[in-house]
């Protein structure tokens, strides 16, 4: 894919500070034209990751791209937020203006299979929250599987979890989602925390950008909570970035080692519930299914995302 032939995306989201910032990063790149974005359920309520995602677009002056209201709760469990992280209305620091349109008719399944349908050559699809409206398009468009060119998801990790100590968060929140997804015949790169714990902004990084202008600001703002949060809660000098990462990841394929393995997702345990079980030493008999990542160039992430985001007015 290149500048003349960007890679078409759908980004599905719950903004959230980091999915946020993808957005801000896929609208800023050439190399992608991002279709629409899908809303999901995950770090707040659906509504207010829709009205989120309706602002970030407004604040790249991007209100021409659709945004489809996706599901409401996972699909077997109760909603678990990160309100803690986020913030209740899950974007806490900046205080935007509402956004100038509400969400476009018609819910998210509608959106794919016809985005899909009409497209002339394969779609990427992103995911960057749980894997809710992934699952369904898993299980209600198998007829249009070949035209999903790859999943590129932000969830689960090799090692350690960062909501209990097995599991990340997009995965434990809706583990039966994940758990359809890794068994479908889709493509797909996982970018775990493995990866997104490298890919860390700090206080210097929103100084940079502040006072450089409206999305500057509001960056800035965004990363004043996020970077406070993780220096109190972790003692960590900053904050991963972990959505930006899928995007990253797709602008420039080198940024991201990444190993074909099996990944399967625990969906029974109540103690490691959503862990994502990945066969580093292949010493099962399982056969590959995901491409997972296992570490990222920070420095070529941190100039890429920070020059991307510079040049939004
Ligand atoms: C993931 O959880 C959410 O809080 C973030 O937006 C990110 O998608 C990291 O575990
Ligand atoms: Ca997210």
């Amino acid at each position: 894919m290149s500048e003349n032939n960007p890679r078409k995306i759908i980004l599905d989201c719950d903004p959230g500070h980091d999915d946020a910032l993808a957005i801000m990063l896929a609208t800023a790149s050439p190399e992608l034209e991002l279709l629409g974005l899908t809303t999901v359920a995950g770090n707040s309520l659906v509504e207010n990751t829709t009205r989120n995602a309706l602002i970030v677009l407004d604040m790249v002056n991007r209100a021409d791209i659709p945004v489809h209201v996706g599901a409401v709760k996972p699909l077997l469990r109760e909603l678990r937020t990160a309100a803690s992280m986020h913030g209740d209305g899950g974007l806490d620091g900046p205080v935007p203006a509402a956004p100038s349109r509400p969400a476009d008719d018609g819910s998210v399944l509608e959106f794919i299979e016809k985005t899909l349908t009409d497209a002339a050559e394969p779609i990427t699809l992103v995911a960057t929250g749980p894997l809710t409206n992934i699952a369904a398009v898993v299980t209600e468009l198998p007829h249009l599987h070949h035209k999903i060119a790859e999943l590129v998801f932000m969830g689960g990790a090799i090692e350690l979890g960062n909501w209990t100590p097995a599991a990340e968060f997009n995965i434990l929140v809706d583990p039966e989602a994940a758990d359809i997804v890794m068994n479908s015949p889709i493509k797909k790169t996982m970018i775990g925390l493995e990866v997104t714990h490298e890919a860390w902004l700090d206080d210097s990084h929103a100084n940079e950008l502040r006072g450089t202008g409206q999305c500057g600001d509001f960056v800035a703002e965004l990363l004043d909570h996020f970077v406070g949060f993780h220096q109190q809660r972790f003692e960590w000098p900053g904050a991963p970035i972990h959505d930006a990462v899928t995007i990253a990841h797709l602008i420039d394929p080198s940024l991201v080692t990444t190993i074909f393995t099996n990944v399967t997702v625990e969906t029974q345990s109540e103690l490691t519930l959503g862990r994502t079980v990945v066969d580093v030493y292949s010493v099962t008999d399982k056969s590959p299914n995901v491409h997972v990542g296992t570490h990222i160039n920070r420095d070529q992430f941190v100039t890429l995302l920070m020059s991307r985001l510079a040049s939004h007015s």
